[in-house]
């Protein structure tokens, strides 16, 4: 059903509608007052890519298609609410694989014109950080954004380090020169033998390694560098696994495959504590660190991350394990904050492969 321009609601953002769809999971979530999770819904799309060995982009773009519009509807009924009450589509619009964010995108300028309300295009990279502060419908009051704050997001596609004033304008502080560390446990638990996406995998089998059997290097980029290198790593990863060049590697044994696990995630983890702490060193009046990214999943990083916030005395804002991964909810959130403070996009706003910071 649509709805006149004459019966528009102002953008105030009280129940929005997140769409993700930047790579291969197709996500909608309503969210109440920014952080509430009324209803979300996902749908993952790793069996399709699985034989490949990583995402295939038309694959995914075409999953999305078929699979977007269920989604919203499976959210929407898990929030018992309808598209009329909707006061706004917020949607991941950029960086990502070109044709899926084309789906997303597309979908939200549809909702958004027929039911008549606001939409508003979110960077995917920076919603992960709020993905902290998303609480379920009946929980009690969200906490509050402890800012400044030093932002963190590991996933599949990125390593960034912020610092953020303002949650929707984060400084990008460092990144990923090559690899993003997802993709590097990912391309590890391939030469494990483990099913795509490696990460979870690479994290049950270094349970039972040594993580000091096997020496391997952390890149360090520069004392004043807050960059991250993850490509060198796992080449050393593929030479104690697999064998160098005119040297042959010890056989692949289930103990040899969980230290070469454990080492690795031990080394990529190495990485990430340097970085914070020079993170920050460089911004002493930071007063919370928020993470966001499929590897917030992991144990020993989450362990990391409380350690550290620790030592900075900072408040950690670290997100249940189902808002790690890709998920409609934090676009909804940071789509509420750009709401709130007055700004909407058009039906210009055009998905974009890269991110602006
Ligand atoms: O944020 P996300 O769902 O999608 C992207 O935007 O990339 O992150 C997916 C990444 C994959 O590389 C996956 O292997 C990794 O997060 N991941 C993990 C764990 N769970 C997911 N990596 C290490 N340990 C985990 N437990
Ligand atoms: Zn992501």
């Amino acid at each position: 059903m649509t709805r006149s321009s004459s019966e528009c609601r102002p953008a105030r953002g009280r129940l929005v509608l997140g769409i993700e769809t930047s790579c291969d999971e197709t996500a909608a979530a309503v969210v109440e007052d920014a952080w509430r999770v009324r209803g979300a819904a996902v749908a993952v799309q790793h069996d399709l890519h699985e034989t490949y060995g990583g995402v295939v982009p038309e694959i995914a773009s075409r999953a999305h298609l078929e699979r977007l519009l269920p989604v919203v509807r499976q959210a929407l009924d898990r929030a018992g609410a309808t598209l009329q009450d909707l006061d706004a589509i917020a949607v991941g619009h950029r960086p990502g694989l070109i044709g899926a964010l084309l789906v997303g995108t597309s979908a939200a300028k549809g909702l958004a014109i027929g039911l008549g309300v606001p939409l508003v295009g979110v960077d995917h990279v920076h919603a992960h950080l709020l993905s902290g502060l998303l609480v379920d419908r009946d929980a009690p009051r969200p906490r509050s954004l402890p800012l400044p704050a030093i932002g963190l997001v590991i996933s599949g596609g990125h390593t960034n380090l912020y610092a953020i004033e303002e949650p929707s304008e984060p400084r990008r502080l460092g990144r990923t020169i090559d690899d993003a560390i997802g993709e590097a446990f990912d391309k590890v638990g391939a030469m494990l033998g483990c099913p795509h996406p490696g990460g979870p995998a690479v994290e049950r089998l270094a349970e039972s390694g040594d993580p000091h059997a096997l020496d391997l290097p952390v890149a360090n980029l520069g004392r004043d560098r807050l960059d991250f290198s993850f490509s060198g790593l796992k080449t050393a990863v593929r030479y104690a696994a697999l064998g160098a060049p005119g040297r042959d590697a010890p056989p692949l044994t289930d103990a040899r495959r969980a230290d070469v696990a454990a080492s690795f995630q031990r080394a990529a983890i190495a990485a990430l504590r340097r970085n914070l702490r020079r993170a920050f060193d460089r911004v002493p009046e930071a007063r919370g660190l928020l993470v966001g990214g499929g590897v917030v999943a992991n144990g020993p990083v989450r362990t990391m991350l409380a350690e550290e916030a620790a030592r900075a005395t900072v408040d950690l804002v670290v997100p249940d394990l189902r808002w790690c991964q890709d998920n409609g909810a934090m676009i909804a959130a940071l789509g509420t904050l750009r709401l709130q403070a007055g700004e909407t996009d058009d039906l210009t706003l055009a998905p974009s492969a890269t991110t602006r910071t």
